[in-house]
């Protein structure tokens, strides 16, 4: 299913947050080559650019439809489809940023050793990835899926946990300064099912896109259920969604 860039910013300030915290995070550095793996939309790789005009700033991201709407937000920008998995530049990167990407990634091991090698001295790494594999976000669709008889390939397609505990991170980014912390939002999200539409904009994508119509339409019901019981709407209409998240920021010396 491809990336729906309308669905995904419907959260646009509580997805759009972190990834200013993130930004704000990194130390004042002399960039000229900037990349930004995972861009999405490019909102995030746009501020890059305000930060660091002079610089030569790039976003990757392997959805043709998030980079079509980058391009066209942002035309003077340099956009390129591609698998953040298989990216080499060409030559050093001062700065390797990502937000909400890098969990869609195997192997961070050889994910973040690699990305170490692109940096030379001054350089930094600013990663932030969501942290919630055991939240009912994560946990009742993966229950709901392992209960009934669904295709065997709607349960393979569901995310699972990539992250390995944070302090490997710093091990594998050495010899670097690593500021490594969690963060866990309190987010009032507003609407029927919220917490059913903000898992579909994102970790639910690749289930939904192997369930048939009738299937979909269970599997749906069924998880809103178990979503209104988990996160109840409180009297003024809010729905109240803990989301977790991940930062790494290294500072090469
Ligand atoms: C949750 S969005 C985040 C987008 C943007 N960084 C932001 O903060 O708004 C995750 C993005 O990662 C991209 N993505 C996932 N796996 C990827 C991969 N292997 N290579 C490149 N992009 C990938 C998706 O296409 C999607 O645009």
């Amino acid at each position: 299913m491809p990336w729906d860039p309308d669905c995904y910013l419907r959260f646009a300030d509580h997805r759009t947050r972190p990834g200013i915290e993130l930004l704000t995070r990194i130390p004042d550095l002399d960039a000229r080559r900037i990349v930004d793996l995972g861009c999405g939309t490019g909102h995030l790789t746009a501020m890059l650019q305000e930060r660091w005009p002079d610089a030569e700033v790039a976003g990757i991201d392997s959805s043709v439809e998030m980079i079509e709407r980058a391009r066209r937000d942002h035309p003077e920008m340099t956009w390129i489809v591609g698998d953040v998995a298989a990216w080499e530049p060409d030559g050093y990167t001062d700065l390797v940023f990502s937000n909400a990407a890098l969990h869609w990634l195997d192997d961070h091991e050889a994910l973040f050793r690699r990305l170490r090698t692109l940096l030379g001295a001054g350089g930094s790494l600013a990663v932030q990835m969501p942290d919630n594999w055991n939240a009912p976000t994560h946990r009742i669709p993966a229950d709901i899926l392992d209960e009934n008889d669904w295709p065997e390939v709607s349960r393979t397609a569901l995310m699972r946990d990539r992250l390995s505990p944070p302090q490997n991170y710093a091990h594998w980014l050495q010899p670097a300064n690593v500021d490594l912390w969690r963060t866990t939002y309190y987010q009032r999200l507003t609407g029927d099912d919220p917490v059913w539409t903000w898992v579909t904009g994102s970790v639910l994508r690749p289930v939904l896109a192997i369930l048939n119509d009738d299937e979909r339409d269970r599997f749906s019901r069924l998880c809103k259920e178990r979503y209104r019981a988990s996160y109840p709407m409180d009297a003024d209409g809010t729905t109240t969604l803990p989301f977790s998240r991940l930062f790494v920021v290294a500072r090469i010396p």
